[in-house]
């Protein structure tokens, strides 16, 4: 078993790359975390949005999946991408890691897959069945009148344009340092066991404190979300998303979830729980 100061280390997570490749999923997976990455929870309500005690006007509304845009930090051997792109996020994932192996063996692996076609071709028979809804819609509504009907009908299919699902990216990037990103260039940010491991190593104050800025530079704003997960529990953690209030106007809701029994960590802490950080900017 590791010692927990090793996470800290890109040496270590590059020896651990090189020598386990394969997928490997820390603390929880899509299926348990999709149920946090809907509007509703996503978008704050309005009694949330305080700073200095003012109540700000509403935040944005989050927007649907397909439109948007999301960067997974400390992305590893996880497959969430993957899961998230085949589940509609077709907006374009970004993936980074500061393990050079980490990416390199993503890349290969990723390209030779052929996810993308069978995304597109899931997204164009949704769109046709929306498609052809919506014009039934449109013939019942209308049925008095029938040469008009069949116009719309034939216009409808005829002039189907289908969104384009975006490739995912995977760059080797150090989230502690500072992010090749505009500002306002994501929807969504997901920091799966990254930050616990970010925490492992020496100066975390300092890195998590930039990693933090950072990554709110990055969101959008009015809605653009962050979600850690975490095995820290919220004494541990809060003060990472409280001390920065300007960063995020809606403060930080937290939820708890049952660990399945997977993962180092997990045999090596005692609660029976991770817990999602939600905080939106
Ligand atoms: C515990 S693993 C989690 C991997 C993946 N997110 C998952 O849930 O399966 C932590 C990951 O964060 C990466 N990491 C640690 N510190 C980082 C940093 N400063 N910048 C980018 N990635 C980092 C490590 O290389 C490793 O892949």
């Amino acid at each position: 078993m590791s010692s927990f100061s090793n996470y800290g280390s890109v040496e270590y997570w590059n020896k651990r790359y090189e020598q386990e490749k394969g997928v490997f999923e820390w603390y929880q997976n899509y299926s348990t975390l999709k149920e946090f990455l809907t509007p509703a929870v996503l978008s704050p309500s309005k009694n949330l949005a305080k700073i200095d005690g003012e109540e700000e006007a509403c935040l944005g509304e989050f927007p649907p999946k397909e439109l948007c845009k999301v960067l997974i930090v400390g992305c590893g051997y996880s497959r969430l991408g993957e899961e998230m792109l085949n589940d509609g996020y077709i907006g374009g994932i970004v993936n980074i890691d500061y393990s050079n192996v980490c990416i390199e063996e993503r890349k290969n692996t990723h390209d030779n897959n052929d996810i993308y076609r069978k995304v597109q071709a899931k997204v164009n028979r949704e769109t046709r069945e929306e498609l052809n809804r919506k014009s039934s819609k449109e013939k019942s509504d209308e049925e008095s009148d029938t040469l008009k009907n069949n116009s719309i009908r034939s216009k409808s299919i005829n002039s189907i344009s289908y969104p384009q699902v975006q490739r995912m990216e995977f760059e080797c990037i150090d989230v502690t340092k500072d992010l090749p990103y505009p500002d306002n260039s994501f929807d969504l940010i997901i920091n799966k066991a990254a930050l616990d491991a970010i925490l492992c190593g020496n100066g975390a104050l300092t890195k998590v404190k930039h990693m933090m800025q950072e990554c709110s530079r990055v969101l959008k704003d009015g809605h653009g979300s962050m979600v850690v997960v975490s095995h820290g529990r919220p004494e541990d953690r809060i003060m990472y998303f409280e001390n920065n209030e300007k960063l995020w106007r809606g403060g930080v809701r937290i939820y708890k979830v049952p660990k399945p029994n997977v993962g180092v960590l997990v045999a090596a802490t005692k609660s029976k729980h991770h817990h999602i950080y939600i905080s939106s900017k």
